[in-house]
C-alpha cells in the first residue's frame, strides 16, 4: 500500500506536462515539496493571481508560505541561477522565511565548464544533436558518475574547493582548448566565483535526506515533485534522445534519499495531446495545421529556452509504458481546453513497423523513429471548457475523450486542467481502478 501522506509527481510524456500547476496545487496541502532529479532544463510556469512566475530550480512549493522546500542530493545546481530565482522570489515577497529552502550539501554543481563542453557537443556537426537546453545537464551528471564532480558542500570552504578543481580543471581546460577549440578557463576566477556563491547559499545548504527524515517521522505531507518526463529518463527513455537523469518515479528514493515505500500515491502528469523539445522520435508528431493548432493555441514554447515546442496527438503506446515503468496510481490531464474547436481527435493506439503491429514501446529510438502511429478516431467538441468546473459540465465529447483514455489506459483521471490559472481545475471522482 502506498504511503498515505506522500504524493509523487512525474511526467509521463517528454516533459512540459503541466506538472508546476498541480504541484503547485497540491503544495497547498503539503508541509514539504522536494525536488530530487534534474536541474534548471526544467521550467515550471505557475499563474497565481494573474501574475506568472517561472521556477527553474526552486520547488513551485516556495509559493506557499508554510511549506518547505527542498532541493535534494540527485538535482544537479547551477549556483547562480538559484540565487537569481531566490533574489526574485524574495522581490515578489515569497521565500520570506530562509528556513522554507534547503539545498542538499551532496547536489552536485553545474561549473562553467559543463555548460561549455554542452554547447560544444551540440554545436559539433558529427555528433548526434539531442537539442539539449544547453545548461551543461548531461555533462554535469556524466562527472557525477565519473566521481570528478563539485558538491554545494565543497563551495563552503575555498582550500577545498580550489584542491579539487586544480585536477579537474586540468583536463576540462585540455579538453576545451585542444579539442573544442575554447578558451581554458581560469582556476582562480572560479574558485573565487563558485566560493562567493557557496557563501551566498550558506544559510540554505544541509543534510535533506535527514530532514526528510524528521519529516516522515513526524507525519508530515511530503510531496516529491518530478521534472521532465519519463520517456526522457536516462534508462528508460528513448536513448539517446533523452535527459542524464532518472525521471521515473523510483528515482525519488535514490534522489532524495528516502526508502522506496515512502513514494507514496504516484500521480502522472500528462497533456491531453503531446509535445516534444528537442530532437529524437515522435511518432505522433502533426506537421500540419492541426501541429501549428496544438502549437498556438497551446503557447507550445519551452519555459527555458523559448523553443518552439513539437506538437503532435496523444500517443497510448508510450503513455502505457510510462504508466508501467513507473507505477502510476493516478492521472492528471492538462490544457484539455485547447483541444476545443477541433472536428476530430485521434488517439494512437499501436505502431506499425516493417508490416507488423507493435502495442508495446519500442526501447530502441530507430524502430520508434520508423514507427507509424495506428490511430483510433473520436469526434470533436467545439465547446469554450475555460469555465467549466465540474465533470458533469464538460461537452459529451470531452467527456468521452476522458472516459477513452481511462479505459484504455486502465488508470483514474482525478484531475483535468482547463486553463492556466490556479482555479480552472476539474477534480474527477475515480471511475477505473489502478
Ligand atoms: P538536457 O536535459 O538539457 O540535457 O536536454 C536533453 C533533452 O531533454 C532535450 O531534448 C531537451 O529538450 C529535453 N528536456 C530537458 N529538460 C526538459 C524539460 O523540462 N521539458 C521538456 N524537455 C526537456
Amino acid at each position: 500500500m502506498s504511503h498515505p501522506n506522500h504524493t509523487t509527481v512525474v511526467g509521463i510524456q517528454w516533459g512540459d506536462e503541466g506538472k508546476g500547476k498541480i504541484i503547485d496545487l497540491l503544495a497547498s496541502e503539503s508541509d514539504v515539496v522536494v525536488r530530487f532529479q534534474g536541474g534548471n532544463n526544467a521550467g515550471h510556469t505557475v499563474v497565481v493571481g494573474g501574475k506568472s512566475f517561472f521556477l527553474h530550480l526552486i520547488p513551485s512549493g516556495v509559493l506557499h508560505a508554510n511549506v518547505k522546500c527542498l532541493i535534494a542530493n540527485g538535482v544537479v545546481i547551477d549556483p547562480k541561477i538559484c540565487i537569481d530565482e531566490i533574489i526574485q522570489l524574495k522581490e515578489r515577497g515569497f521565500l520570506k522565511k530562509d528556513e522554507n529552502l534547503l539545498i542538499s550539501q551532496n547536489a552536485h554543481v553545474i561549473m562553467p565548464y559543463h555548460r561549455l563542453i554542452d554547447v560544444a557537443r551540440e554545436s559539433d556537426a558529427q555528433k548526434t544533436k539531442i537539442g539539449t537546453t544547453g545548461r551543461g545537464i548531461g555533462p554535469a551528471y556524466a562527472d557525477k558518475v565519473a566521481r570528478l564532480g563539485i558538491r554545494m558542500a565543497d563551495l563552503l570552504d575555498r582550500e577545498r574547493l580550489k584542491r579539487k578543481l586544480i585536477p579537474i580543471l586540468e583536463e576540462k581546460n585540455f579538453l576545451l582548448s585542444h579539442y573544442f577549440k575554447k578558451e581554458p578557463l581560469s582556476l582562480d576566477h572560479l574558485v573565487e566565483e563558485y566560493h562567493g556563491y557557496g557563501n551566498r547559499l550558506n544559510v540554505y545548504i544541509g543534510d535533506t535526506s535527514s530532514v526528510l527524515a524528521q519529516a516522515i517521522s513526524a507525519n508530515k505531507k511530503i510531496l516529491f515533485e518530478g521534472a521532465q518526463g519519463i520517456l526522457l529518463d536516462i534508462d528508460h527513455g528513448t536513448y539517446p534522445f533523452v535527459t542524464s537523469s532518472n525521471t521515473v518515479a523510483g528515482a525519488v528514493s535514490s534522489g532524495a534519499g528516502v526508502g522506496p515505500r515512502y513514494i507514496g500515491k504516484i500521480l502522472g502528469v500528462l497533456k491531453a495531446y503531446t509535445t516534444r523539445v528537442g530532437t529524437g522520435p515522435f511518432p505522433t508528431e502533426l506537421e500540419d495545421g492541426i501541429g501549428d493548432f496544438l502549437q498556438k493555441k497551446g503557447h507550445e514554447f519551452g519555459t527555458t529556452t523559448g523553443r518552439r515546442r513539437r506538437c503532435g496527438w496523444l500517443d497510448l503506446v508510450g503513455l502505457k509504458y510510462a504508466i508501467q515503468i513507473s507505477g502510476i496510481t493516478a492521472l492528471a490531464v492538462m490544457k484539455l481546453d485547447v483541444l476545443s474547436g477541433l472536428d476530430q481527435i485521434k488517439i494512437c493506439s499501436a505502431y506499425r513497423h516493417r508490416g507488423k503491429i507493435l502495442d508495446i514501446y519500442p526501447s530502441d529510438s530507430d524502430v520508434l523513429q520508423e514507427a507509424e502511429p495506428v490511430y483510433e478516431t473520436l469526434a470533436g467538441w467545439k465547446e469554450d471548457l475555460s469555465h467549466v468546473q465540474t465533470f458533469e459540465g464538460l461537452p459529451l465529447q470531452a467527456k468521452k475523450y476522458i472516459g477513452t483514455l481511462e479505459a484504455m489506459l486502465g488508470v483514474s483521471i482525478e484531475m483535468i486542467s482547463v486553463g492556466p490559472s490556479r482555479e480552472q481545475i476539474i477534480h474527477s471522482s475515480p471511475r477505473v481502478g489502478s
